[in-house]
């Protein structure tokens, strides 16, 4: 049975040495809770480091034996791989880089080599675990060269990857000497996700400047493979947090920490020991805050959590003295006998305790210098469950591209923060429900569950896409068989299209009527009384009753408007309704789910697609990728895809092609079906063909076409061949 199998450098547990045993922590982080309702399924496998070196062979496979219970198989890393791979490639050259502390980047050969030596050692592991018909989503930037050692042992199989940091513009990007190997590393995925649109572009971006691939939107073709690149932002377990801030071991601790703290206001900021956190620019502005409003002083507080995170690495060990000096300045200065302005934890909370700090905050204070996403933001307003509340907010931060309502401030504008700071402490009430509702509203809708959920949509749509693209080119063999079915059929229905598949497609419409040669296939084709012939077009029911009227053949104008059966007059098809509607409307549901800020309005006769609320740049994005999803997926509709201001409008224009081909096709039987086209309005004809139909795409674009020709001579060549079939002639 096909498996999932996830992979990131850490596992969602850490082992712990303690008193000589090794104990499990489990990680509280929200991919952990996120990826639970996949890893935990079947048999599903979450693969990655447990967080220490572990020497004795012994302690391994105990700790292989413990983890596989829980569906986790541990990578063994050495203290020296710990020391290059993880401190030194990842966190010293490829964390400052991706948030623009170049700065603080290292390059040095020695880490590259061990991140390569690493990445292909969970190659190696993974593929003792997959087989084929699996599903491997990699995470994060200590594993970008994972996705193409993987594709290269398994060239079929689907493979998803998700940034959870920032990808940086291309300026930054191309700092990096082995910047070309990691984007053909990351490019082995099937499907690649970003936290925001910004990401994805400027991914994009050095994907077209680095490696010369361009892309259609967010589609890059990688020879016969297509790869997908999209903005998901991740959302939280907001039930979790919602329900945990209701829970009496949570009130119970507010009830504890309020006492001890007095009845100050809260503002709150918990991150990570990281110089893209801004921790000390945060500090700096709370300082100026109280010295420009004294009248604070005493009536405000700031709760610090700084969790301890990579502190064998230099940059993060200096941070930790500049905050603890910040810190003791601060205190130093401002403190008094009833009132301490910061109160400030190095260390890691339980989620109880987070959630009554959340609860207590009347502000919280997330402003990183750079954030992928930053989930404290949203953790905070889904404990706010009596909805008072203000976020102060980053606009470096990807959440800011979700969360519009929170006051959003530029860290490096010190003025600004402060002045955040004080209109947070001064908002109305009535002010603060009505933006935490907005924002509770939106990150209910795009939880976590959701954002799994569609990852794996997008994953296995463009493995369909892929598969779609697998049209067969009609070789030899297959025109063989083809021309079998043709002899050995009594009776055979071949539907043509005209422009681009019989003719070369001019750009002039006078210059495209017959030559000699195909008057002469068509009438040799469909005076044979075991042949019904189509002419299935575009083109106005003038021109094809021109061109052939005289022929014993049916003609099908105006992609489906206009039917004409022979010998009879022209007649149109029936009228559609709108039942059209819902399949439109689950389409765009669904990029309502990928799209925070859309909605659609229901018209009589239209769906309408709105996005003015969207990411700037996101909606245009969406918009280019629904028109041609539509076009080419909508099976049985043929649509107007109207594009307006924010809007995008789409009207049935009531018959097409494929319903054309359906309603000829309904009483009819044949033994051999044909059909050959060239543009995407045959897609429509392929796909109302019966299975075992030969259809037959002109061109190389994906296509649910059996086969494909180069162009409009082999079609020829191909009806040639069936005209003067040999046995065909004798009988
Ligand atoms: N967190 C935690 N214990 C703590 C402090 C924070 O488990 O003592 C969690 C917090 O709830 C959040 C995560 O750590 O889910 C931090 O994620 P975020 O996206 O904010 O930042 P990152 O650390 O990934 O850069
Ligand atoms: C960020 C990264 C994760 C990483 C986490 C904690 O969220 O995106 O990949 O696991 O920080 O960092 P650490 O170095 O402790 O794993």
């Amino acid at each position: 049975m096909p498996k999932t199998i996830i992979v990131s450098n850490r596992l969602p547990v850490k082992l712990k040495k303690e008193d000589g045993k090794y104990i499990y922590i489990p990680s509280e982080g929200g991919l952990a809770t996120g990826l639970g309702s996949i890893y935990k399924e079947g048999g599903n496998i979450w693969m990655g480091w447990p967080g220490v070196a572990i020497e004795e062979e012994k302690d391994k496979q105990d700790a292989i034996e413990n983890l596989k219970k829980s569906n986790m198989s541990p990578v063994f890393l050495t203290e020296k791989e710990i020391e290059e791979y993880y401190e030194g490639f990842s966190n010293e050259t490829l964390w400052p880089n991706f948030h623009y502390f170049n700065q603080y980047a290292e390059y040095e050969e020695r880490y590259w080599q061990a991140y390569k030596r690493v990445n292909q050692k969970f190659a190696d592991q993974l593929s003792e675990l997959t087989e084929e018909g699996d599903k491997i989503w990699i995470h994060d930037y200590q594993l970008l060269l994972l996705p193409a050692l993987i594709r290269e042992k398994y060239p079929k199989i689907s493979i998803g990857f998700f940034l959870h940091i920032p990808f940086p513009s291309y300026e930054t990007f191309r700092l990096l000497p082995w910047r070309r190997e990691l984007l053909m590393g990351m490019l082995g995925s099937d499907f690649l996700g970003f936290h925001t649109y910004d990401d994805m572009r400027h991914f994009l971006s050095s994907v077209n400047r680095l490696a010369g691939i361009g892309n259609s939107h967010g589609q890059i073709s990688l020879g016969s493979r297509k790869v997908l690149v999209d903005a998901l932002p991740m959302g939280i377990d907001y039930d979790k947090y919602a329900t945990v801030a209701a829970d009496p071991e949570t009130l119970e601790k507010e009830v504890r920490y309020r006492t001890l703290i007095g009845e100050t206001k809260i503002m709150l900021s918990i991150d990570r020991l990281d110089y893209s956190k801004g921790i000390p620019q945060r500090l700096r502005a709370f300082e100026l805050f109280l010295q420009r409003y004294p009248e604070y002083k005493e009536k405000v507080s700031l709760l610090m959590v700084v969790v301890p995170s990579r502190d064998q690495v230099g940059k993060y060990k200096e941070l930790k003295e500049e905050i603890d000096l910040l810190v003791g300045r601060i205190n130093g200065n401002f403190s008094r006998m009833i009132w301490t302005p910061i109160h400030y934890f190095y260390r890691s909370f339980p989620l109880h305790a987070l959630s009554a700090f959340y609860r207590m905050a009347k502000v919280a204070l997330v402003t990183p210098m750079r954030d992928g996403m930053n989930l404290v933001a949203k953790e905070f307003i889904a404990s706010k469950l009596n909805k008072k509340g203000v976020l102060v907010l980053s606009e470096m931060a990807g959440a800011s591209k979700e969360l519009s309502e929170a006051i959003l401030i530029n860290p490096n504008n010190i003025e600004q923060m402060v002045r955040a700071f004080k209109q947070a402490l001064e908002m109305p009430e009535k002010e603060q429900i009505k933006n935490l509702e907005v924002m509770q509203n939106s990150l209910k809708r795009y939880n976590i569950h959701h954002w799994v959920k569609l990852f794996m949509e997008r994953l296995d749509y463009i493995k369909s896409q892929q598969l779609a693209l697998q049209t067969k080119i009609l070789d030899e063999a297959s025109q063989l068989l083809l021309e079998e079915a043709y002899r050995n059929a009594e009776s055979r229905i071949i539907f043509l299209d005209y422009d681009g598949t019989l003719t070369p497609f001019h750009g002039d419409p006078q210059q495209a009527s017959p030559d000699d040669e195909l008057k002469n296939i068509i009438l040799k084709l469909s005076e044979n009384p075991k042949n019904q012939v189509v002419i299935i077009s575009g083109r106005d029911k003038e021109t094809l009753e021109r061109w052939f009227g005289q022929y014993s053949l049916d003609l099908i104008a105006e992609h489906g408007v206009w039917l004409r059966l022979h010998g009879k007059k022209w007649k149109t098809l029936a009228m559609l309704k709108d039942n059209w509607k819902k399949d439109i409307n689950d389409v765009l549901e669904d990029y309502v789910g990928r799209t925070p800020g859309s909605f659609i309005e229901q018209k009589d006769y239209s769906l309408v697609w709105h996005y003015r609320k969207v990411e700037t740049g996101l909606g245009e994005l969406r918009t280019r990728e629904l028109t041609s999803h539509l076009k080419y997926l909508a099976s049985d509709q043929n649509l107007h895809v109207l594009e307006g201001d924010m809007v995008v409008e789409i009207k049935s224009s009531e018959v097409n092609k494929g319903r054309a081909t359906q309603k000829w096709l309904k009483d009819a039987n044949a033994e051999f079906y044909m059909a050959a086209g060239d543009d995407w309005t045959d897609e429509d004809t392929f796909k109302a063909m019966p299975e075992n139909a030969f259809t037959i795409k002109v061109g190389n674009t994906p296509s649910a076409a059996k086969y494909s020709v180069t162009d409009y001579s082999d079609v020829r060549k191909l009806l040639i061949s069936l005209c003067t079939n040999k046995k065909e002639a004798i009988t």
